[in-house]
Order: structure tokens, then sequence, then C-alpha cells
């Protein structure tokens, strides 16, 4: 993924409600903070990423496609957005149903303790 000179803004098209359409698939960031976090990935370069509450997968695919070989485990109380997005993404995710507020997982504890380099 390389956004330097705004080459491929094409794909970043606004939608209403907050966030745009990363490839077809909603990410609710503003599209500037994308060039943020973009950096930092590349800077970083973590071998694993956590997100909690992936909804739609949009930023799961956008640090997938940053990030292609970072296992990324992708957490979200509701399962009703993601199918859409899995085609997209690699074989590094992995996506579950869980409510991290209740009972935190055992995977969930492994995975913080983990000692690759690790993006939350
Ligand atoms: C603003 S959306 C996330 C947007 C997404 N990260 C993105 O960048 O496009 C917040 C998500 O958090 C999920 N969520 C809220 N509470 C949760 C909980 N206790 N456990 C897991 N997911 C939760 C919601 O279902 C929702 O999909």
């Amino acid at each position: 993924m390389c956004m330097e000179g705004g080459k491929e803004m094409k794909e970043y098209i606004p939608i209403e409600m907050g966030g745009f359409n990363y490839k077809g698939i909603r990410l609710r960031h503003e599209w500037q903070a994308m060039v943020t976090i973009s950096e930092i990935l590349k800077e970083f370069d973590p071998e694993l990423i956590i997100e909690f509450g992936s909804q739609y997968g949009g930023l799961t695919l956008f640090m997938n496609d940053t990030c292609p070989n970072a296992e990324i485990r992708a957490y979200d109380i509701d399962n009703r957005y993601f199918h859409d997005v899995k085609k997209q993404l690699n074989n590094n995710v992995i996506f579950k149903v869980c409510n991290i507020l209740i009972g935190l997982p055992k995977d969930i504890i492994n995975l913080c303790r983990d000692k690759r380099r690790k993006f939350l």
C-alpha cells in the first residue's frame, strides 16, 4: 500500500456517516488519519496486529494491504458486517466474534503477551 504523492487516493471515496470506502469496504476513520496510520505501520512494521471492533473490515483490509506479512487478529461482537471483506484478505487474517468486555478470552490475553512486535 503506497499513499505517497496521493497516487492511490483514487481508492478513497468519502461516504456519509463517517469514514470512506476503501476498495469497496467501509472504513470508519477519516482518510486523512489513514496517512498517519500508514506511516506508523510502515515505520513500526508489526508482526502481529490486534484489532478490536473490526466491523466491515475496512481498516483490517487497509492494514493487511500495508503489512501483508503481519498476522492480523480481528475481533467484533457483531458478525453481520465482516463477510464482504473476506475475499480481499490474505490468509494471515483471522476474524473472530467476541465481546471483548465480557470475560476477555484467553486467546486475546495470550496475544497481548505475545513477544512479537504488536500493533493494537
Ligand atoms: C466504529 S466501529 C469500528 C470500525 C472499524 N474499526 C473501522 O475502522 O472501519 C466499532 C465496532 O466495535 C464493535 N464493538 C463494540 N463493542 C464491542 C465489544 N464489547 N466487543 C467487541 N466489539 C465491539 C461494534 O460492533 C462495531 O463494529
